[in-house]
C-alpha cells in the first residue's frame, strides 16, 4: 500500500484542513496517509523510511512563507529529495484562474527561488478570506492586497475559495507519484 506523508504549516487552520482533505482522499483511494505539522515534525522527528511520497504545504503570508517553512525545507532537503515529493501553496490570490497555475502564481515561483529543495511536483491551491478571524492589523494588510487584486474588502467577509474537489484530485495524484 502506498504511503504518503503530508507535512504542512498553517497559521489559521485552513492549510491544516486542506492537508486533512488530502489525507482523506488518499485513504479513500486505498492509500495510507499521515499528516504532520512541521513544528511537530521538527520536535518529534520524522521516520522518513515509512513513506513512499512526501508532500509539503504552506500558506502565503505577506507575500512570502513563514521562516519555519524555509528552515524546515533547508534542514530536510536530502530526505525530501530522496523520494517522490510535492509542494503546494495556499493563497487568496489563487482565487483567479490565471494565478491558480504553477506558471501564473508568483508566490510559487518565489518559493522555488527561496527554497534549496526544488520539489518535483507543484500545486497551487486557493485559500480562505476570513476577516472576522484576523486581528485588525492583519485584516487591514489583506484588505490592501485585496484592493489591489480586485477582491473583497468588506471586513465581514468570510469566503472559502478552495476547490475541494481539486484538493481531492491532488491527493489521488500524490499516490500516482510513487
Ligand atoms: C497575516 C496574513 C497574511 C496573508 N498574506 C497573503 C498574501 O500576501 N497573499 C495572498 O494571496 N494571501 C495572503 N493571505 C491569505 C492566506 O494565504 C489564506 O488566508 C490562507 O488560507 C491561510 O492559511 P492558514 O489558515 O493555513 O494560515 C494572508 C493571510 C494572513 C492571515
Amino acid at each position: 500500500m502506498t504511503s504518503v506523508l503530508v507535512l504542512y504549516m498553517s497559521r489559521g487552520g485552513h492549510t491544516a484542513r486542506i492537508a486533512r482533505r488530502i489525507c482523506e482522499s488518499i485513504a479513500a483511494a486505498s492509500g495510507r496517509a499521515e499528516m504532520m505539522d512541521i513544528t511537530e515534525a521538527e520536535r518529534e522527528g520524522v521516520d522518513w523510511g515509512r513513506y513512499d511520497v512526501v508532500a509539503l504545504g504552506a500558506p502565503v503570508l505577506y507575500g512570502t512563507y513563514d521562516k519555519r517553512v524555509l528552515a524546515f525545507v533547508a534542514r530536510h532537503r536530502a530526505a525530501l529529495e530522496a523520494k517522490p515529493n510535492s509542494f503546494f501553496n495556499v493563497s487568496v490570490v489563487a482565487r483567479t484562474p490565471e494565478k491558480a497555475t504553477v506558471e501564473g502564481n508568483r508566490y510559487l515561483q518565489k518559493f522555488l527561488r527561496l527554497s534549496p529543495w526544488q520539489p518535483k511536483d507543484l500545486k497551487v491551491i486557493a485559500g480562505k478570506v476570513d476577516y472576522p478571524a484576523w486581528p485588525w492589523h492583519e485584516r487591514v494588510m489583506i484588505q490592501l492586497i485585496m484592493k489591489y487584486t480586485h477582491g473583497p474588502t468588506d471586513p465581514r467577509t468570510v469566503i472559502d475559495y478552495t476547490d475541494w474537489d481539486d484538493v481531492r484530485a491532488y491527493g489521488e495524484h500524490l499516490l500516482t507519484l510513487a
